[in-house]
C-alpha cells in the first residue's frame, strides 16, 4: 500500500465504542472533560477517512459534518452509492483499497469497529491510539473480535489527561505476517 492507516478511538475500560442503541453520551461528556485528546493534530495529519456504514449514518444526525474536505470513503453493501456527495460507497475492502490507491491517499483514519477490525485482519493497520474513559459499560458495540491471529504491537506513549481519561498508542509491527482475513 502507499498509504498508511490510523486508528484513533474513544472506548469504555471493556472496549465498547457505543453502546448498543449506539448511544456515546458516556464518551462524550467524559472525552470534553479531558480536555485535548489530540483529536485536531492527529486529523490534521490525514487526507481520508474510512468508516463504515454503522459509523457514517449516526454521523448525519450530528451539528455538523465531522469531515468537511476530506475524502470519505464509506464501506457497505447497501447503502446507495451517488446518494450524498460528501461520501464515497465501497461494497467490499479490495475495491476501497483500489479506491485509495488512485486518489493517492497518504495518511488514512479508519473507523467503526467492523472496519478496524476487517483492515486488522488484512494486516492493513499502522497504528492505534485508544483513548479509554473510566467507565465499564458491560455491553455494547465492541472495538475488538475476531482478527484471525495475535497482532503484535509496539507501545509508543500513554498520557494521562484529565477526568481520569487514559490515552494509549500502538504501533503495528510490520515484521508480522498479515492474518489470513
Ligand atoms: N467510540 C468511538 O470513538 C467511535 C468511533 C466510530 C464509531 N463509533 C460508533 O460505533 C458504532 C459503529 O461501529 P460498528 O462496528 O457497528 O460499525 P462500522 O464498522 O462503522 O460499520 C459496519 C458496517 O460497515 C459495512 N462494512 C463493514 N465491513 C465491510 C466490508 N468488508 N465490506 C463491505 N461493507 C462493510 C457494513 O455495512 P452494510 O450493512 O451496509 O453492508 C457493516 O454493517 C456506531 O454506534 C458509531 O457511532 C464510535
Amino acid at each position: 500500500m502507499t498509504f498508511t492507516s490510523s486508528v484513533f478511538i474513544g472506548t469504555s475500560l471493556d472496549g465498547f465504542i457505543a453502546r448498543q442503541d449506539g448511544d456515546l453520551h458516556w464518551l462524550t461528556s467524559r472525552g470534553e472533560a479531558a480536555g485535548d485528546y489530540g483529536y485536531d493534530a492527529f486529523i490534521a495529519g490525514i487526507d481520508a477517512v474510512v468508516m463504515g456504514r454503522g459509523t457514517y449514518e449516526p454521523a448525519l444526525g450530528y451539528d455538523t459534518w465531522p469531515h468537511e474536505g476530506l475524502h470519505v470513503a464509506v464501506l457497505s453493501t447497501t447503502l446507495q452509492a451517488g446518494a450524498d456527495p460528501r461520501i464515497t460507497v465501497y461494497r467490499d475492502l479490495d475495491r476501497l483499497l483500489r479506491g485509495l490507491e488512485e486518489r493517492g491517499a497518504r495518511s488514512v483514519y479508519v473507523d467503526g469497529g467492523q472496519v478496524i477490525r476487517a483492515f486488522l485482519r488484512a494486516g492493513l493497520i499502522d497504528e492505534i491510539t485508544i483513548t479509554t474513559v473510566p467507565v465499564v459499560l458491560g455491553t455494547g458495540v465492541p472495538l475488538f473480535g475476531p482478527v484471525g491471529g495475535d497482532i503484535p504491537l509496539s507501545h509508543v506513549r500513554t498520557k494521562v489527561l484529565g477526568a481520569g481519561v487514559v490515552q494509549s498508542t500502538y504501533k503495528v509491527e510490520r515484521q508480522a505476517a498479515p492474518c489470513t482475513p
